[in-house]
């Protein structure tokens, strides 16, 4: 979906329904912020991880929530780009954004054959008050890719202390082949690895 501009000058403090629309429009997956317009209820795993998670966003770190496939990692990182919109950018603290990772190199790559001009992705996932990267996996990431987005975190935290959610289905064991280590490094010293415990959503997943 389109990131782009948006005419943030009209924003003052925002309704629940509008922090819904700009967390879409920003590139939070729409099923999931729709949920949360329509009221999702917790789970007493998914409070827990917020419990730990949000002192260490607020304090500008960088966590990797992992757990099983479905058991609810995008809703949390929906519901913090939704809260994000509704509290944090009206106190200037710049715009929450999602990507996938294998969305956010796609999109990058994009941009180096476009004609038209455009912010790449990578500058806007550096300067953005919350970054929220899914779909982290083993498999995916070219030596080119994995350098890139230890440059992405490590800028985020060392020059702006701006806060990164990573999200992945990996478990802690296999995230070597997932992430530099110096990202690993980074997320031991500046923030944590927070397990989301509880089983899928999704019934009859063949991969739990
Ligand atoms: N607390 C909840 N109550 C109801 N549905 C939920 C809850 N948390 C997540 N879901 C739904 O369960 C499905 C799987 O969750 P998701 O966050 O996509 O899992 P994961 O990212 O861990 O694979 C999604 O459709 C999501 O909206
Ligand atoms: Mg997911």
């Amino acid at each position: 979906m389109d990131c782009g501009e948006y005419p943030m000058t009209v924003i003052q403090q925002l309704t629940a329904a509008q922090a819904v629309e700009h967390a879409i429009h920003f590139g939070f997956p729409n099923r999931h912020c729709e949920r949360m317009k329509n009221g999702l209820k917790w789970n007493q795993y998914q409070k827990n991880t917020f419990q730990i998670v949000n002192p260490l966003l607020e304090s500008g770190g960088i966590v990797l929530i992992h757990g099983v496939r479905g058991n609810g990692k995008t809703q949390i990182g929906a519901g913090l780009g939704c809260i994000w919109w509704k509290r944090g950018y009206h106190i200037q603290r710049g715009k929450a954004r999602y990507w996938t990772l294998p969305d956010l190199f796609t999109k990058q790559k994009q941009t180096f054959t476009e004609s038209k001009v455009r912010i790449e992705p990578l500058q806007l996932a550096r300067e953005c008050g919350l970054l929220v990267i899914d779909e982290i996996d083993t498999d995916q990431n070219s030596g080119y890719d994995k350098r890139e987005l230890r440059d992405l975190i490590d800028t985020r935290y060392r020059e702006n202390q701006k806060p990164t959610l990573l999200l992945t289905n990996v478990k802690p064991e296999g995230l070597k082949d997932a992430l530099d280590y110096s990202i690993l490094d980074r997320i031991r010293e500046d923030g944590a690895f927070v397990q989301l415990l509880g089983s899928s959503y999704r019934r009859n997943d063949p991969n739990q």
